[in-house]
């Protein structure tokens, strides 16, 4: 299938990213069967550009799902749409695969679509994981956590034989920290994490719901949004960071993902540097 062909489109996931409204067989592969299943979908229209290429990305990597894996849900919105595109396959064409979720909306989505759960104290390792990224700089290093999930999508995608990130083409950039660099702290410890995070360069601030409450993580955490600073050299801003007493995690994801499935208005391209 060419899934540039496709004109199916979505619903989307709530989203809590600094940003933007914090609201998103022939050979035994489920991708065989996708023609059938991505027109069936529960279609809604949605006009966007991006969501189309999101659309068309999550379609190649569903191309890579084999019956019997164990496969890593990531979160946002491009990632939500690889999930009901596996969905499909699940609760339509009775794929059999099991599923590890980066967060409580993925796996609830998951779940609504009849997707069965597995912990890290049943399967140590997963196949595959399909995740989307805030930006993708050379060397596919990242920055995550747009949605807030940076903990267990890092956590998941660790686990991960294969780590693949769907993206549409504006998340490409030259140098990381265009978009700020979410910072998952533990919350009596914010107001130090902040500062030694402006030592960096940084200028962090506390993320917001739109109702004006702090945003809280799946851990119960606080995130900063760290703006200000185009990251020169990841792996040492990202080593300072992992020495701050009340980090838990950030999102800058260096030397994780295998592949990246970008899609512009023509195709998807695959990257793996
Ligand atoms: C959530 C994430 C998302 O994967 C990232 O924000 C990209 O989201 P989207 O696909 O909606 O652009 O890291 O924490």
């Amino acid at each position: 299938m060419n899934p540039l062909k496709s004109s199916s489109r979505v619903e989307l996931n709530g989203d809590a990213r600094p940003d933007a409204p914090p609201s998103e067989a022939g050979d035994g592969r489920a991708g065989s069967g996708l023609d059938e299943a991505t027109t069936s979908m529960a279609i809604h229209a949605q006009s966007d550009t991006h969501a189309d290429m999101k659309m068309h990305a999550a379609q190649r990597a569903l191309a890579l799902v084999e019956p019997g894996m164990t496969l890593g849900l990531g979160s946002g919105t491009t990632a939500t749409y690889w999930i009901k595109l596996l969905g499909e396959q699940v609760r339509d064409h009775g794929l059999q695969i099991r599923a590890i979720a980066s967060s409580k909306d993925s796996e609830l989505l998951g779940r609504s679509y009849g997707i069965p759960f597995v912990n890290f104290e049943e399967y140590r390792r997963i196949d595959l994981t399909v995740d989307g990224a805030d930006e993708i700089a050379p060397h596919l290093a990242l920055i995550k956590g747009g949605g807030g999930k940076l903990l267990r999508e890092k956590i998941v995608a660790s686990a991960s034989k294969t780590f693949v990130i769907v993206a549409d083409e504006s998340k490409q950039v030259e140098k990381l920290g265009h978009f700020p660099l979410p910072v998952e702290v533990i919350p009596m410890a914010a107001p130090l994490v902040s500062d030694s995070l402006q030592k960096l360069g940084f200028t962090p601030t506390v993320r917001f719901n739109q109702d004006g409450t702090r945003y809280i993580t799946d851990e119960g955490n606080l995130i900063l949004d760290c703006s200000g600073l185009l990251i020169d050299n990841p792996e040492e801003i990202a080593a300072k960071i992992d020495s701050i007493v009340g980090v838990v995690e950030h999102g800058l994801f260096l030397g994780m993902a295998d592949l990246a499935l970008i899609a512009g208005a023509e195709r998807v391209t695959e990257r793996t540097s």
